[in-house]
Protein backbone atom coordinates (compact mmCIF):
# COMPACT_ATOMS: atom_id res chain seq x y z
CA UNK A 1 0.00 0.00 0.00
CA UNK A 2 1.27 3.59 -0.73
CA UNK A 3 2.06 5.85 2.37
CA UNK A 4 -1.05 8.21 0.98
CA UNK A 5 -3.62 4.86 1.50
CA UNK A 6 -2.19 4.14 4.78
CA UNK A 7 -2.48 7.73 6.11
CA UNK A 8 -6.15 7.32 5.19
CA UNK A 9 -6.58 3.89 6.46
CA UNK A 10 -4.84 3.71 9.22
CA UNK A 11 -5.09 0.53 11.51
CA UNK A 12 -4.63 2.18 14.70
CA UNK A 13 -7.95 2.49 17.11
CA UNK A 14 -7.57 4.21 20.20
CA UNK A 15 -8.55 2.68 23.66
CA UNK A 16 -12.14 3.22 24.14
CA UNK A 17 -12.82 4.69 28.29
CA UNK A 18 -10.95 7.96 27.87
CA UNK A 19 -12.83 10.92 29.98
CA UNK A 20 -12.63 14.39 30.35
CA UNK A 21 -14.02 17.55 31.43
CA UNK A 22 -15.68 17.89 28.25
CA UNK A 23 -17.04 16.24 25.36
CA UNK A 24 -14.97 15.74 22.66
CA UNK A 25 -15.43 17.15 18.69
CA UNK A 26 -16.64 14.58 16.23
CA UNK A 27 -16.72 16.33 12.88
CA UNK A 28 -18.14 14.38 9.86
CA UNK A 29 -20.25 15.07 6.52
CA UNK A 30 -19.53 11.30 6.03
CA UNK A 31 -20.33 8.62 8.59
CA UNK A 32 -19.49 4.87 8.01
CA UNK A 33 -20.99 2.09 8.66
CA UNK A 34 -20.12 -1.38 9.06
CA UNK A 35 -21.90 -3.28 6.10
CA UNK A 36 -24.83 -2.59 4.05
CA UNK A 37 -27.07 -4.30 6.71
CA UNK A 38 -26.52 -1.47 8.61
CA UNK A 39 -26.62 1.04 6.13
CA UNK A 40 -30.11 -0.29 5.09
CA UNK A 41 -31.38 -0.12 8.62
CA UNK A 42 -30.52 2.76 9.84
CA UNK A 43 -33.53 5.25 11.01
CA UNK A 44 -31.44 8.89 10.55
CA UNK A 45 -34.73 9.98 12.75
CA UNK A 46 -33.13 8.07 15.78
CA UNK A 47 -30.74 8.94 17.92
CA UNK A 48 -29.52 5.43 18.32
CA UNK A 49 -27.16 6.04 15.79
CA UNK A 50 -25.58 8.16 13.01
CA UNK A 51 -26.39 8.26 9.19
CA UNK A 52 -25.19 11.80 7.77
CA UNK A 53 -23.82 14.31 9.56
CA UNK A 54 -26.66 16.77 8.84
CA UNK A 55 -28.69 14.51 11.21
CA UNK A 56 -26.11 14.71 14.24
CA UNK A 57 -22.68 13.50 15.45
CA UNK A 58 -21.83 12.50 18.82
CA UNK A 59 -21.11 16.44 19.88
CA UNK A 60 -24.69 18.21 18.22
CA UNK A 61 -26.63 15.11 20.06
CA UNK A 62 -24.35 16.45 23.73
CA UNK A 63 -25.57 19.90 22.29
CA UNK A 64 -28.74 19.30 21.48
CA UNK A 65 -29.71 16.76 24.53
CA UNK A 66 -28.13 19.65 27.14
CA UNK A 67 -29.82 22.17 25.41
CA UNK A 68 -33.16 20.70 25.71
CA UNK A 69 -32.32 20.10 29.73
CA UNK A 70 -31.66 23.66 30.08
CA UNK A 71 -35.30 24.70 28.34
CA UNK A 72 -36.83 22.38 30.36
CA UNK A 73 -38.13 20.24 27.05
CA UNK A 74 -37.62 16.62 26.10
CA UNK A 75 -36.26 17.42 22.20
CA UNK A 76 -33.96 19.92 20.60
CA UNK A 77 -32.65 20.91 17.28
CA UNK A 78 -29.41 22.74 16.17
CA UNK A 79 -29.28 25.54 13.53
CA UNK A 80 -27.46 27.58 12.11
CA UNK A 81 -28.47 30.76 13.88
CA UNK A 82 -31.36 32.13 16.41
CA UNK A 83 -33.10 33.30 13.12
CA UNK A 84 -32.62 29.93 10.93
CA UNK A 85 -34.77 28.48 13.86
CA UNK A 86 -37.24 30.86 13.50
CA UNK A 87 -37.82 30.41 9.91
CA UNK A 88 -37.39 26.40 10.48
CA UNK A 89 -40.80 26.75 12.72
CA UNK A 90 -42.41 28.96 10.61
CA UNK A 91 -41.86 26.70 7.47
CA UNK A 92 -42.68 23.58 9.56
CA UNK A 93 -45.81 24.72 10.97
CA UNK A 94 -46.97 26.99 7.82
CA UNK A 95 -48.49 26.48 4.81
CA UNK A 96 -50.17 28.88 1.80
CA UNK A 97 -53.40 30.67 3.24
CA UNK A 98 -51.93 30.54 6.92
CA UNK A 99 -51.81 33.23 9.19
CA UNK A 100 -48.81 33.63 11.71
CA UNK A 101 -49.19 36.44 14.67
CA UNK A 102 -45.81 38.23 15.25
CA UNK A 103 -45.39 40.49 18.72
CA UNK A 104 -44.96 44.10 17.67
CA UNK A 105 -42.19 44.46 20.12
CA UNK A 106 -40.42 41.40 18.02
CA UNK A 107 -36.45 40.93 16.68
CA UNK A 108 -36.59 42.54 13.70
CA UNK A 109 -35.52 40.11 11.31
CA UNK A 110 -38.03 37.98 12.45
CA UNK A 111 -40.85 40.51 10.63
CA UNK A 112 -38.68 40.89 7.81
CA UNK A 113 -38.45 36.90 7.13
CA UNK A 114 -42.97 37.29 7.25
CA UNK A 115 -42.66 40.92 5.29
CA UNK A 116 -40.10 39.30 2.46
CA UNK A 117 -40.52 35.41 2.70
CA UNK A 118 -43.74 34.12 3.77
CA UNK A 119 -45.65 36.80 1.92
CA UNK A 120 -44.51 35.25 -1.25
CA UNK A 121 -45.80 32.07 -0.53
CA UNK A 122 -49.08 32.97 0.75
CA UNK A 123 -48.75 33.39 4.25
CA UNK A 124 -50.33 35.74 5.98
CA UNK A 125 -48.93 37.45 9.16
CA UNK A 126 -50.54 40.54 11.46
CA UNK A 127 -48.55 42.82 14.23
CA UNK A 128 -49.70 41.91 17.67
CA UNK A 129 -49.84 44.41 20.70
CA UNK A 130 -48.14 41.89 23.47
CA UNK A 131 -48.73 43.99 25.90
CA UNK A 132 -52.70 44.01 25.53
CA UNK A 133 -54.05 40.26 25.51
CA UNK A 134 -57.22 41.93 23.94
CA UNK A 135 -55.26 43.00 21.09
CA UNK A 136 -54.39 38.97 20.63
CA UNK A 137 -57.41 37.59 21.04
CA UNK A 138 -58.80 39.62 18.71
CA UNK A 139 -56.71 38.64 16.00
CA UNK A 140 -56.31 35.23 16.29
CA UNK A 141 -59.19 34.04 13.45
CA UNK A 142 -59.69 31.05 11.43
CA UNK A 143 -56.62 30.75 9.64
CA UNK A 144 -54.09 31.64 12.79
CA UNK A 145 -51.82 28.75 13.02
CA UNK A 146 -48.73 30.28 14.67
CA UNK A 147 -48.34 33.09 17.42
CA UNK A 148 -44.82 34.31 18.44
CA UNK A 149 -44.47 35.53 22.10
CA UNK A 150 -40.75 37.28 23.21
CA UNK A 151 -40.34 38.68 26.44
CA UNK A 152 -39.29 41.22 26.90
CA UNK A 153 -38.70 43.00 23.80
CA UNK A 154 -35.66 42.80 23.41
CA UNK A 155 -34.77 46.90 22.33
CA UNK A 156 -38.13 48.00 24.07
CA UNK A 157 -37.83 45.84 26.82
CA UNK A 158 -41.71 45.96 28.07
CA UNK A 159 -41.85 42.70 29.52
CA UNK A 160 -44.98 40.89 28.41
CA UNK A 161 -48.31 38.61 30.48
CA UNK A 162 -46.13 35.79 28.68
CA UNK A 163 -48.63 33.14 31.10
CA UNK A 164 -51.59 35.06 30.36
CA UNK A 165 -50.79 35.14 26.11
CA UNK A 166 -49.75 31.63 25.79
CA UNK A 167 -52.99 30.78 28.11
CA UNK A 168 -55.20 32.68 24.85
CA UNK A 169 -53.59 30.61 22.46
CA UNK A 170 -53.83 27.24 24.12
CA UNK A 171 -57.98 28.13 24.54
CA UNK A 172 -57.76 28.95 20.57
CA UNK A 173 -55.88 25.71 19.54
CA UNK A 174 -53.45 27.98 18.11
CA UNK A 175 -49.55 26.60 18.80
CA UNK A 176 -47.08 29.21 20.51
CA UNK A 177 -43.78 29.60 19.85
CA UNK A 178 -41.35 31.52 22.42
CA UNK A 179 -38.17 33.31 21.32
CA UNK A 180 -36.38 32.75 24.73
CA UNK A 181 -33.24 34.47 23.78
CA UNK A 182 -33.53 36.80 26.51
CA UNK A 183 -34.26 34.61 29.52
CA UNK A 184 -31.58 31.78 28.03
CA UNK A 185 -33.61 28.98 30.09
CA UNK A 186 -32.39 30.02 33.06
CA UNK A 187 -34.96 33.32 33.90
CA UNK A 188 -38.10 31.18 33.48
CA UNK A 189 -38.79 27.64 32.09
CA UNK A 190 -40.88 28.38 28.74
CA UNK A 191 -43.10 25.23 28.64
CA UNK A 192 -43.87 26.36 32.09
CA UNK A 193 -45.26 29.79 30.63
CA UNK A 194 -47.24 27.66 28.48
CA UNK A 195 -45.33 28.10 25.17
CA UNK A 196 -45.23 24.97 23.06
CA UNK A 197 -42.17 25.49 21.39
CA UNK A 198 -39.04 26.89 22.72
CA UNK A 199 -36.36 28.75 20.39
CA UNK A 200 -32.90 30.42 21.35
CA UNK A 201 -30.06 32.09 19.99
CA UNK A 202 -27.13 30.03 21.32
CA UNK A 203 -25.68 33.17 19.91
CA UNK A 204 -25.86 34.99 22.77
CA UNK A 205 -25.55 33.82 26.77
CA UNK A 206 -25.19 30.12 25.91
CA UNK A 207 -22.24 30.65 23.16
CA UNK A 208 -21.28 33.42 25.71
CA UNK A 209 -17.72 34.18 23.71
CA UNK A 210 -19.18 36.70 20.30
CA UNK A 211 -18.08 34.39 18.53
CA UNK A 212 -20.65 31.59 17.36
CA UNK A 213 -23.95 32.11 15.13
CA UNK A 214 -26.28 29.45 16.36
CA UNK A 215 -29.44 28.63 17.48
CA UNK A 216 -31.89 26.01 19.02
CA UNK A 217 -35.60 24.63 18.90
CA UNK A 218 -36.90 22.61 21.88
CA UNK A 219 -40.31 20.83 22.52
CA UNK A 220 -41.82 18.67 25.05
CA UNK A 221 -44.40 17.14 22.53
CA UNK A 222 -42.92 13.90 20.10
CA UNK A 223 -45.28 14.49 17.20
CA UNK A 224 -44.49 18.48 17.00
CA UNK A 225 -40.53 17.93 17.35
CA UNK A 226 -40.93 15.12 14.52
CA UNK A 227 -42.75 17.75 12.24
CA UNK A 228 -40.11 19.84 12.93
CA UNK A 229 -37.12 17.59 12.42
CA UNK A 230 -38.84 16.61 9.35
CA UNK A 231 -38.77 20.60 8.35
CA UNK A 232 -35.06 20.73 9.33
CA UNK A 233 -33.93 17.98 7.08
CA UNK A 234 -35.65 19.09 3.92
CA UNK A 235 -33.71 22.59 4.25
CA UNK A 236 -30.86 20.97 5.21
CA UNK A 237 -29.77 22.46 8.52
CA UNK A 238 -26.29 21.70 10.42
CA UNK A 239 -23.83 22.90 12.83
CA UNK A 240 -20.36 22.47 12.46
CA UNK A 241 -18.67 20.72 15.46
CA UNK A 242 -16.29 23.49 16.33
CA UNK A 243 -19.23 25.42 16.79
CA UNK A 244 -21.10 22.73 18.84
CA UNK A 245 -18.33 22.10 21.60
CA UNK A 246 -17.57 26.29 21.35
CA UNK A 247 -21.20 26.24 23.05
CA UNK A 248 -20.80 22.78 25.01
CA UNK A 249 -17.46 24.77 26.62
CA UNK A 250 -19.31 27.33 27.65
CA UNK A 251 -22.53 26.11 29.01
CA UNK A 252 -20.95 24.66 32.43
CA UNK A 253 -20.59 28.81 33.04
CA UNK A 254 -24.04 29.90 31.38
CA UNK A 255 -25.48 30.73 34.95
CA UNK A 256 -22.72 32.13 36.51
CA UNK A 257 -22.19 34.13 33.70
CA UNK A 258 -25.72 35.05 33.22
CA UNK A 259 -26.02 36.19 36.73
CA UNK A 260 -22.99 38.60 36.65
CA UNK A 261 -24.54 40.57 33.27
CA UNK A 262 -27.64 40.88 35.49
CA UNK A 263 -25.99 42.06 38.58
CA UNK A 264 -23.81 44.47 36.72
CA UNK A 265 -27.03 45.48 34.14
CA UNK A 266 -28.99 46.21 37.60
CA UNK A 267 -26.17 48.55 39.01
CA UNK A 268 -25.55 50.63 35.49
CA UNK A 269 -29.39 51.32 34.85
CA UNK A 270 -29.73 52.10 38.58
CA UNK A 271 -26.83 54.77 38.02
CA UNK A 272 -28.36 55.94 34.90
CA UNK A 273 -31.84 56.15 36.01
CA UNK A 274 -30.17 59.11 37.99
CA UNK A 275 -29.16 60.42 35.63
CA UNK A 276 -30.09 64.45 34.42
CA UNK A 277 -30.21 63.38 31.07
CA UNK A 278 -31.71 60.44 31.28
CA UNK A 279 -35.65 60.43 30.96
CA UNK A 280 -36.42 56.89 31.22
CA UNK A 281 -34.53 53.28 31.65
CA UNK A 282 -36.28 50.71 30.79
CA UNK A 283 -35.24 47.20 32.23
CA UNK A 284 -37.89 44.39 33.44
CA UNK A 285 -36.60 43.70 36.81
CA UNK A 286 -36.49 47.31 37.64
CA UNK A 287 -39.39 48.60 39.40
CA UNK A 288 -41.22 51.45 37.17
CA UNK A 289 -40.31 49.91 33.88
CA UNK A 290 -43.43 48.61 31.51
CA UNK A 291 -44.35 45.07 32.31
CA UNK A 292 -42.69 45.25 35.74
CA UNK A 293 -44.92 42.95 37.26
CA UNK A 294 -45.16 40.74 34.67
CA UNK A 295 -41.25 40.07 34.80
CA UNK A 296 -41.88 39.49 38.55
CA UNK A 297 -44.86 36.72 37.42
CA UNK A 298 -42.45 35.09 35.20
CA UNK A 299 -39.12 35.48 36.92
CA UNK A 300 -40.17 35.63 40.43
CA UNK A 301 -39.83 38.78 42.98
CA UNK A 302 -36.26 37.52 43.33
CA UNK A 303 -35.76 36.89 39.74
CA UNK A 304 -32.82 36.91 37.73
CA UNK A 305 -32.98 39.01 33.99
CA UNK A 306 -30.31 39.73 31.40
CA UNK A 307 -27.74 42.04 31.12
CA UNK A 308 -29.73 43.90 28.64
CA UNK A 309 -31.31 47.34 29.15
CA UNK A 310 -32.46 50.70 26.87
CA UNK A 311 -32.27 54.13 27.98
CA UNK A 312 -34.32 57.08 26.60
CA UNK A 313 -32.78 60.25 26.38
CA UNK A 314 -34.46 63.45 27.28
CA UNK A 315 -35.33 64.93 24.24
CA UNK A 316 -33.84 68.26 24.37
CA UNK A 317 -30.63 66.02 23.29
CA UNK A 318 -30.91 65.92 19.69
CA UNK A 319 -29.84 62.72 17.75
CA UNK A 320 -26.69 63.81 16.94
CA UNK A 321 -25.66 64.48 20.56
CA UNK A 322 -26.75 60.59 21.04
CA UNK A 323 -24.97 59.31 18.71
CA UNK A 324 -21.24 61.94 19.69
CA UNK A 325 -22.76 59.70 23.33
CA UNK A 326 -22.35 56.54 21.65
CA UNK A 327 -19.15 57.44 19.34
CA UNK A 328 -17.62 58.67 22.99
CA UNK A 329 -17.81 55.30 24.68
CA UNK A 330 -14.37 53.87 25.22
CA UNK A 331 -15.02 50.29 26.42
CA UNK A 332 -18.51 49.93 25.10
CA UNK A 333 -18.84 48.90 21.18
CA UNK A 334 -20.70 49.88 18.70
CA UNK A 335 -22.23 46.35 17.82
CA UNK A 336 -25.42 44.26 17.25
CA UNK A 337 -25.90 40.80 19.34
CA UNK A 338 -25.42 40.50 22.67
CA UNK A 339 -24.64 38.40 25.43
CA UNK A 340 -20.97 38.11 24.97
CA UNK A 341 -18.10 39.65 26.97
CA UNK A 342 -17.66 42.73 25.66
CA UNK A 343 -20.11 45.62 26.53
CA UNK A 344 -22.13 46.90 23.72
CA UNK A 345 -24.31 49.80 22.50
CA UNK A 346 -26.77 50.83 19.82
CA UNK A 347 -29.02 54.12 19.22
CA UNK A 348 -32.25 52.38 17.51
CA UNK A 349 -35.13 54.42 15.98
CA UNK A 350 -38.42 52.35 16.92
CA UNK A 351 -40.73 53.06 13.99
CA UNK A 352 -42.17 49.69 13.26
CA UNK A 353 -44.04 48.80 16.23
CA UNK A 354 -48.23 49.27 16.13
CA UNK A 355 -48.57 50.68 19.16
CA UNK A 356 -47.94 54.32 19.95
CA UNK A 357 -44.43 54.84 21.63
CA UNK A 358 -44.67 57.04 24.76
CA UNK A 359 -41.32 58.47 24.10
CA UNK A 360 -39.51 61.26 22.33
CA UNK A 361 -36.08 61.11 23.04
CA UNK A 362 -33.56 58.84 21.51
CA UNK A 363 -33.25 55.20 22.81
CA UNK A 364 -29.93 53.93 23.16
CA UNK A 365 -29.82 49.74 24.01
CA UNK A 366 -27.19 48.68 26.17
CA UNK A 367 -25.85 44.95 26.22
CA UNK A 368 -23.60 44.63 29.40
CA UNK A 369 -20.58 42.55 29.32
CA UNK A 370 -18.30 41.01 32.13
CA UNK A 371 -16.16 43.86 32.88
CA UNK A 372 -15.85 45.15 35.66
CA UNK A 373 -19.14 47.67 36.45
CA UNK A 374 -17.26 50.63 38.12
CA UNK A 375 -15.42 50.81 34.72
CA UNK A 376 -18.22 50.83 32.43
CA UNK A 377 -19.95 53.61 34.91
CA UNK A 378 -16.59 55.78 34.59
CA UNK A 379 -17.18 55.05 30.87
CA UNK A 380 -20.46 55.91 30.55
CA UNK A 381 -19.72 58.79 33.18
CA UNK A 382 -17.22 60.53 30.78
CA UNK A 383 -19.44 59.79 27.63
CA UNK A 384 -22.59 61.40 29.01
CA UNK A 385 -20.28 64.66 28.90
CA UNK A 386 -20.47 64.35 25.17
CA UNK A 387 -24.47 65.01 25.46
CA UNK A 388 -23.85 68.95 26.29
CA UNK A 389 -20.91 69.57 24.29
C1 LIG B 1 -34.31 38.16 20.53
C2 LIG B 1 -33.48 37.61 19.41
N1 LIG B 1 -33.88 36.49 18.79
C3 LIG B 1 -33.19 35.96 17.78
C4 LIG B 1 -32.02 36.54 17.34
C5 LIG B 1 -31.32 35.94 16.16
O1 LIG B 1 -30.11 35.37 16.51
P1 LIG B 1 -28.97 35.15 15.41
O2 LIG B 1 -28.17 36.41 15.38
O3 LIG B 1 -28.23 33.96 15.91
O4 LIG B 1 -29.67 34.87 14.11
C6 LIG B 1 -31.55 37.70 17.95
C7 LIG B 1 -30.30 38.34 17.51
O5 LIG B 1 -29.98 39.47 17.82
C8 LIG B 1 -32.30 38.24 19.01
O6 LIG B 1 -31.91 39.39 19.63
Amino acid sequence: MTKATDLIHHPYVPPTGFAAPQPGVYKASTVIFANVAAMRARDWQHKAGYTYGLHGTPTTFQLEERIATLEGGKHCLLVPSGLAAIANVNLALLKAGDEVLIPDNAYGPSKALAEGELKNWGIGHQLYDPMDPADLAARIGPSTRLVWLEAPGSVTMEFVPLAQLAQLCRSKGVTAALDNTWGAGLAFNGFEQGADIVVQALTKYPSGGGDVLMGSIATKDDALHRQLKLTHMRLGWGVGGNDAEAVLRSLPSLELRYRAHDRSARELARWLRGRPEVSQVLHPALEGSPGHEHWADACGQDGVAAGLFSVVFHERHAQAQVDAFCDSLRLFKLGYSWGGPVSLVVPYDIATMRRAWPHKGTLVRFSIGLEAAEDLREDLGQALGALSR
